[in-house]
């Protein structure tokens, strides 16, 4: 038995009197441990998985169990992070990622000294007492995932957190987040529509396609460490996946989109 086994799901919306099926008889099998990327197109389906896995939504038919348990609701092991942080801006940074921890009732001097641990994991100690409107959205982004790792939880879910930061910041913290989390050894779901950070971060990339939403494979990447964008292994299973897509036929010579 794997730790998350998502088994025939499907989840039909009805639009206008017809049904239109936002997964389509999805199953995937994921190791406790593994970095998961589920990547594809807007609309392919990506978010209505992760809601469903993070307890957030219900499926219409088939069944998804986390550590052999169906998930009915969201689970207090388990934390999201999504692409507007969800900071308060109101509270320090330290109080922001103590959040989670005020929900367990942990004690109030632990609290400090957990933050404090996670806020240098993304090294923003010097950050503490500032608010979050002061730093910037890659900051903000780290603070989010301090938060996360604060509670220690067994999984995170992560829908396209980076998508609204500039280019640089985003690759910067794409190598940071690969590197905590490999670290941190956490099972870790998250939503891309971009294929370079997919294998960037990625011990497997699902790929999705729309109307209706499937998968259409899984894609080990076997790279190891921080990956380099540049070398002919990362080009390889970039290429892969483009093919997966049918955006670029097998031989490799043109693009179709
Ligand atoms: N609450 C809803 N009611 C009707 N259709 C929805 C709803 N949520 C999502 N959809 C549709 O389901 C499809 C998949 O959505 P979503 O999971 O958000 O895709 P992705 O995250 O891959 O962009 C889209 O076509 C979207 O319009
Ligand atoms: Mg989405």
């Amino acid at each position: 038995m794997s730790y998350i086994e998502i088994t025939d799901v499907s989840r039909v919306y009805h639009k206008n009197g017809a049904e239109f099926h936002a997964l389509h008889h999805v199953s995937l099998a994921i190791e406790r441990g593994e970095f998961i990327c589920l990547l594809g197109p807007s609309g392919c389906g990506k978010s209505t998985l992760l809601a469903a896995l993070a307890g957030f939504d219900r499926v219409t038919s088939g069944s998804i169990r986390i550590a052999g348990e169906e998930v009915r609701e969201p689970h207090i092991k388990n934390v999201t992070i999504f692409q507007n942080y969800g900071l308060l801006p109101w509270r320090t940074v330290e109080k922001n990622v103590e959040l989670g921890l005020e929900s367990l009732g942990t004690p109030p001097a632990e609290r400090t000294e957990v933050a404090r641990k996670y806020l240098a994991v993304v090294g923003l100690e010097r950050f503490a007492h500032s608010h979050p409107p002061e730093l910037s959205g890659g900051m903000q982004q780290r603070v989010a995932i301090a938060r996360a790792l604060a509670v220690d939880p067994d999984i995170i879910f992560m829908d396209e957190p980076f998508a609204a930061l500039d280019a640089i910041t985003r690759m910067g913290l794409q190598d940071e987040i690969s590197d905590i989390c490999r670290n941190e050894g956490k099972t870790i779901i998250f939503v891309t529509h971009d294929i370079d950070e997919a294998v960037v971060l990625a011990d497997r990339v699902v790929v999705m396609t729309p109307n209706p939403g499937q998968v259409r494979c899984v894609i080990p990447v076997d790279l190891y460490g921080r990956r380099d964008r540049t070398s002919a292994d990362f080009l390889h299973i970039r290429d892969r996946i483009f093919a997966a897509f049918e955006m670029k036929p097998k031989d490799g010579t043109e693009y179709y989109i």
